[in-house]
């Protein structure tokens, strides 16, 4: 699919519709797009590549949008093969590309491809311009989003941000649904650790005229950029986004589960508005992620397994540490038939994480929920109520 961004600048990625899991770890239900650009002026500029996987869709495109003219520069604003799995072809196809990048991009590349060794090169770093014509690309180094060698690249001439992995989003282009249920959680399973990166570059891209932002996944953005812009601020700053209580639960027999759903009607009827539950056995992961992200309290409750936690539970909490999950309060509920141990585990874990407070009014359940555990129960819904 050719799509025209501007007069001189067209969309020739491709849609992933038939991926089983992005990067081996990410459903996605409605597919993804590796995103690929032509800027055509006196020279003509490729921004990045795409997945090997859908190399011979994306050169029609290229080729198509190109006409009768050649590739002079090859931007490569991120390595990570989703992106670059094409440059041999690229190669391959002009034999005289300049490639751009970054003294990192060139000292990483031929770990993937030994083959550019020969090929030109033009080495940018922060700052740094390159006019083609009318059109002028201003580099700006954007490290650790979410790879070290990861750049951006600002069109003055037009406003245009090609903004790498940055506003990328889960959902192939023709996907028909909310931009940020699907960028949340592409977000933060994928850049979610480097929100101090994200910060640096929103501060810098304060000090532009952006009109459009072009990412490497998902949609071209061409209105309201605040929105999204206001949205990467709040999640890089590793704010809550709403208020409201997360409670995720890991259930061997269901016994934990009903605890789990009983905490969330006590919660709705003591006046929270917003309780999410959800089954780290069976739902998402990536999406429960996702909402301990959202919102500012979580309850976590687990059955105890093997001397410590229920193995799902561990790996949720060992997930949240990885993407730097902090700045929130969390309640805890453990049940065990002989001797409970989730409870100590969820909180060793718990307790290593920045600017999150335990709350001192933890459950123990003892194989189900009884009427003797309703004290409890009541102090840990009211304790996260006044959080
Ligand atoms: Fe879309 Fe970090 O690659």
């Amino acid at each position: 699919m050719i799509k025209k961004i501007t007069d001189s600048i067209k969309y020739i990625g491709v849609d992933d519709k038939t991926i089983d899991l992005f990067e081996s770890q990410y459903i996605v239900p409605n597919g993804i797009s590796y995103n690929s650009y032509l800027i055509i002026d006196e020279k003509i500029v490729l921004m990045d590549t795409v997945d090997k996987r859908a190399m011979a869709e994306w050169e029609t495109n290229l080729l198509e949008g190109l006409g009768d003219r050649k590739v002079d520069y090859l931007v490569i604003s991120h390595l990570e093969p989703d992106h670059a799995g094409s440059i041999l072809r690229v190669i391959e196809l002009f034999p005289d590309v300049t490639l751009v990048g970054n003294a990192k991009t060139f000292a990483m590349l031929p770990q993937f491809f030994e083959e550019v060794l020969e090929v030109e090169k033009l080495t940018v770093a922060e700052g740094d311009k390159l006019e083609i014509g009318s059109h002028t690309l201003n580099f700006i180094m954007a490290p650790m989003i979410h790879w070290p060698e990861v750049m951006v690249t600002f069109e003055s001439s037009e406003g245009v941000l090609f903004s790498a992995d940055g506003f990328g989003k889960f959902g192939a282009l023709d996907t028909d649904e909310d931009w940020a249920c699907e960028a949340r959680r592409y977000y933060f399973n994928i850049v979610g650790k480097y929100g101090g990166p994200v910060q640096t570059l929103l501060k810098k891209a304060a000090a532009l005229d952006i009109k459009i932002i072009c990412p490497l996944h998902g949609p071209i953005l061409t209105e309201n950029l605040s929105y999204y812009i206001g949205l990467y601020d709040t999640w890089s700053s590793y704010k809550p986004e709403k208020k409201g209580v997360l409670i995720a639960f890991a259930s061997i027999h269901g016994n934990t589960k009903k605890v789990a759903y009983k905490l969330a009607d006590m919660l709705k009827e003591a006046g929270e508005e917003k309780v999410v539950v959800s089954d780290l056995a069976r739902e998402d992961m990536a999406e429960v992620i996702e909402d301990a992200f959202k919102y500012d309290r979580m309850i976590v409750a687990s059955s105890s397994y093997d001397g410590g936690v229920f193995p799902c539970m561990q790996d949720f909490l060992l997930h949240l540490k990885s993407k730097a999950y902090q700045n929130r309060t969390v309640g805890v509920v453990e049940n065990g038939s002989w001797g409970p141990t989730a409870a100590k585990c969820m909180k060793e874990i718990l307790s290593t994480l920045k600017d999150v407070t335990i709350l001192e009014e933890s459950v123990t359940i003892r194989s189900s929920l009884k009427e003797s555990n309703m004290p409890d129960m009541e102090a840990l819904v009211k304790a996260i109520i006044n959080k």
